[in-house]
């Protein structure tokens, strides 16, 4: 199947050298706010995409359950010593770009600090949209080129790429920066109507983090937040997007009945011991220490 390269964090220690031991508890408290004020209420089915380590996903109580999806097994083992293998956490390796639900199922979906891995983020919002139903909530937080820093820069001749221009910048490898009018005019095109951008971390500075409790920078940004709808010139961007029409409020009563082939799309999947297996084209797709795997089929 040809999709775009993935970002590896497999064996990777992120969750703890980067929010842990990082310092980045101002911008951990400051995402908090930002979630607050956009997650709906409640609801019964949550898609996490790049769940990680599961850092987020307690954030979101409301609903009944919640699928973590990362392609790295290590870091869902992370979100499984963190949050417990319940029903209501269900745990998929799989890509992105090649999702394996069934169309129309969540009524919500986040998706925060991954599209800045996507080379090809159109892609992955249209696989995103798919899987949702009627009338849900998609939370997107993005990388922002068109920040004060990256401005600056450029009109000082000290980076060459222009924040203005709407194209993507990769200024690591596989890492983005994308321009909140591409990112607009993509939701746009898949049918959503955007209801909210808040502006998330404007005081990321080391001196000012240093010098100033997280927790009194994170409630200054929560004042500027929703600054967001005017202008956007933060590193990071929250923007709550909704689906038209009325959510359905069927769930599937069993697990399998979530999935689909990513291979063919059958969406009749038979469970067996360790593995589930798709009639239409024989794959089979490994379920082992709670976590369902659909990046390769089983040989
Ligand atoms: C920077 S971490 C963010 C984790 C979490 N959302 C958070 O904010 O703490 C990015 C995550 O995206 C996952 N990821 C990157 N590319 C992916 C892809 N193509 N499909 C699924 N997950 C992907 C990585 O494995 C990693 O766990």
């Amino acid at each position: 199947m040809n999709t775009p390269p993935v970002c590896n964090y497999e064996g990777s220690d992120y969750q703890r050298s980067f929010w842990e031991e990082g310092g980045r508890a101002y911008e951990d408290r400051a995402e908090a706010i930002a979630l607050k004020r956009l997650l709906p209420k409640g609801g019964r089915l949550m898609l996490e995409l790049g769940a990680g380590a599961g850092r987020n996903t307690p954030r979101y109580a409301g609903f009944d359950r919640i699928v973590l999806l990362d392609y790295s097994t290590t870091q869902l083992a992370q979100a499984q010593e963190r949050l417990g293998r319940t029903d209501r956490y269900i745990y998929v390796a799989a890509d992105v770009y090649r999702l394996p639900f069934r169309a129309g199922l969540f009524d919500a979906a986040t998706m925060i600090r991954v599209l800045h891995h996507m080379a090809d983020a159109p892609k992955a919002l249209a696989q995103i949209r798919a899987a949702l139903q009627p009338g849900a909530v998609f939370i997107l937080e993005f990388a922002n080129k068109l920040n004060l820093k990256a401005i600056l820069r450029y009109w000082s001749g000290r980076q060459s790429w222009n924040p203005f221009d709407l194209e993507p910048v990769e200024f690591v490898k596989l890492n983005f920066d994308f321009h909140p009018k591409a990112i607009r005019q993509w939701l746009g095109g898949l049918g959503y109507s955007i209801e909210k951008m808040l502006t998330v971390s404007h005081f990321r500075l080391g001196l000012l983090k240093r010098i100033l409790p997280a927790r009194f920078l994170a409630a200054l940004d929560g004042l500027f937040q929703p600054t967001g709808a005017f202008f956007q010139l933060t590193p990071s961007v929250f923007v709550k997007a909704k689906l038209p029409g009325n959510a359905d409020t069927a769930m599937p009563i069993n697990i399998i009945e979530l999935f689909k082939c990513p291979d063919c799309n059958s969406g009749n999947l038979i469970g067996k011991e360790d593995h589930l297996v798709c009639p239409s084209c024989g794959a089979k797709w490994s379920v082992r220490d709670g976590i369902h795997d659909f990046r390769e089929r089983m040989k």
